[in-house]
């Protein structure tokens, strides 16, 4: 009987080593952006109370009702804590870092904490391109007594153009709106069920759910029909009070002073309950059906809605997979190349070629050694496929005479290297790094 071969969970991806480097040029290229911008990092679980998930993202939230991925305790032994409360894996990183805010009390220490963060997250969504059950995401949060103003929203903002721009993604579309206060964001929910009611019926059934649970993700449903109802709405901005207006008009200000152009939607009211005032999406239209690239906004209520103190927070996320898609392969990362692989011509040399290759590391270059016994020509063959620089041959002829011959693979030059030389040559070889 044949073993069963095991296959990748659906929804995730492994990132094999060739991919790697483009995801660290991602990784270090947010990083000293991020630091430019006065972020630090913060790193917190994979998985927190579920409690804390549906508090902050709302019960209603589709990725509360849908999408979240619990974690079960299978061992009796275990089962006291991890039973005493559901755990999840993250569906976000901001009720993470707001629930860290709060138990490290970060506004005692500080006025502002600007807060970045960089690592997977977890959603049991229906897979297709560009969206994944284990997706990376990039997120920044600005939490503090010192976090409401508009400049920050608009740095914010600046931030992930920014970062995007800096991956190699400039033709992206930029929407915001604002949804005011929790109590403008109260009355426009009540103004739009009331202007929705008539029309119950004619909406998609998702929508009428929606009518139900959180009537504002009517406004962005990608139903023909639905649309249709929404814009012969003739939604005015007039239950916004004038101070929500007058933040809103600074932080478009602010957005036009650093030439960065958006396009204002009042359709855009994002999927997560816990935004007030500004929302923004940035999208790639290259990605089709999943656009959006990133999206992020103010959440003025939600630290003391988890129990901290009542300040402030705006902040944003960029998924790392759709930055790569929109990359559509063009950035080209080059990986630093072997300097040196050892051959030794025979099992009695193979003891000093591994004695060498350490000297060789601990001198500081990049080197390896064709563990597999071969034939000169095979073992050749290894080091072009791994590109190496130099190989250095030690065979009979070399270790009778306590040499090694040394091979510069471009040039094609060899020379005979006594190995009381060797570490004069190592050095001379890591120069020309
Ligand atoms: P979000 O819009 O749910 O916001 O996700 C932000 C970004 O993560 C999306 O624009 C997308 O690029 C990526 N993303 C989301 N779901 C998936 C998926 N299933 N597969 C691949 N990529 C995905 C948030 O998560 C908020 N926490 C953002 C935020 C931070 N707001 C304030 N602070």
């Amino acid at each position: 009987m044949m073993n069963k071969k095991f296959a990748l969970p659906r929804g995730t991806n492994d990132i094999l080593p060739e991919e790697i480097s483009l995801w660290s040029n991602i990784e270090t290229t947010a990083r000293s952006i991020l630091r430019l911008y006065g972020y630090r990092e913060i790193r917190t679980p994979i998985f927190e109370e579920t409690e804390l998930f549906r508090r902050s993202m709302g019960q209603t939230s589709e990725v509360i009702q849908k999408q979240m991925l619990l974690l079960q305790s299978q061992k009796q032994s275990d089962a006291n804590d991890m039973q005493a409360a559901s755990y999840a894996l993250r569906p976000e990183g901001t009720a993470a870092v707001v629930r860290s805010y709060i138990e490290n009390d970060l506004d005692k220490k500080e006025s502002l904490s600007k807060l970045f963060y960089i690592g997977p997250m977890f959603r049991g969504e229906r897979p297709q391109r560009g969206r994944l059950r284990q997706f990376h995401q990039i997120g920044v949060e600005a939490i503090g007594p010192q976090s409401s103003s508009p400049y920050l929203d608009a740095e914010v903002i600046a931030l992930g153009m920014y970062l995007l721009k800096a991956f190699g993604i400039s033709h992206v579309q930029l929407k915001i709106n604002t949804l005011g206060t929790k109590e403008d964001k109260a009355a426009f929910y009540q103004k739009l069920r009331n202007k929705l009611e008539p029309k119950r019926t004619d909406l998609c059934p998702d929508c009428q759910q929606r009518f139900e649970r959180n009537v504002l993700r009517v406004l962005d449903c990608k139903n023909e029909k639905c649309k249709t109802i929404v814009s012969g709405l003739g939604l005015e901005p007039d239950w916004l009070s004038r101070d929500s207006q007058k933040y809103f008009e600074a932080v478009q200000s602010a957005l036009s002073d650093l030439n960065i152009p958006y396009k204002e939607d009042p359709a855009l009211v994002r999927g997560l309950d816990y935004y007030t005032h500004t929302v923004f999406e940035i999208s790639d239209s290259s990605l089709g059906s999943q656009d959006a690239v990133g999206a992020g906004g103010r959440y003025n209520n939600l630290v003391a809605e988890l129990g901290g103190p009542p300040v402030d927070a705006v902040g944003f996320a960029l998924g790392v997979e759709r930055i790569l898609l929109a990359q559509e392969g063009k950035i080209k990362v080059t990986e630093p190349m072997l300097d040196i692989f050892f051959i030794a011509m025979g099992e009695e040399y193979e003891r000093e070629a591994f004695r060498l290759l350490y000297e060789a590391r601990r001198c500081g270059l990049c080197a390896d050694m064709g563990y597999q016994r071969g034939s000169i020509k095979s073992q050749m063959r290894l080091a072009n496929k791994v590109e190496a620089k130099y190989v250095m041959i030690l065979g009979e002829e070399e270790m009778r005479r306590k040499e090694v011959a040394l091979k510069n693979m471009r040039s094609g030059h060899q020379e005979n290297v006594p190995l009381h030389n060797l570490s004069e040559k190592l050095k001379e070889i890591l120069q020309e790094k």
